[in-house]
């Protein structure tokens, strides 16, 4: 079975989103479109905390946001339990938000990349592994701090 993916986007994100969108699926992804589905001015926060919280409750494995620089979006899903939203600019960024992060939300900036560039990085975002080890001790700190709040 493929993997489901939730993308959403807001306005500055739409044109990034609806090209990956298809995409994705072009490559067998099975993806739950949150919207945005127009360039007509929205709030990046309603679409945030929809695709962080299909991520959250188990119902898609990973997310990926897109607003004009990625960093709104990662902010709002960041306060859903159980996100590591992170923002990536390059492969090598996106490589190390797995490896050392495990990222679960992939945030992009819109404004800022090409449709080229934000492909390599969901690609190597989607194919790189959490390395674990030390990196899983200091996610595990995160995730402690966050129950003992809730
Ligand atoms: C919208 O103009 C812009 O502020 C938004 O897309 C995003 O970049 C916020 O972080």
């Amino acid at each position: 079975m493929m993997e489901k993916l939730a993308i959403g986007s807001d306005h500055a994100g739409f044109r990034l989103k609806e090209k990956l969108k298809k995409y994705l699926e072009s490559k067998g992804f099975s993806v739950i479109d949150v919207g945005t589905d127009s360039e007509e001015s929205v709030d990046y926060p309603d679409f945030a905390f929809k695709v962080a919280k299909l991520v959250s409750e188990g119902k898609c494995k990973r997310g990926i946001l897109v607003c004009g620089t990625g960093l709104g979006m990662s902010i709002a899903a960041n306060k859903v339990k159980g996100i590591r939203a992170t923002v990536c600019w390059n492969e090598e960024v996106a490589r190390l938000s797995r490896l050392h992060n495990d990222s679960n939300v992939l945030c992009l900036g819109g404004r800022l990349l090409t449709f080229e560039e934000a492909k390599r990085i969901v690609e190597v975002w989607l194919e790189t592994e959490f390395e674990g080890g030390r990196h899983l001790r200091r996610i595990k700190k995160i995730s402690e701090f966050e129950e003992s709040r809730s």
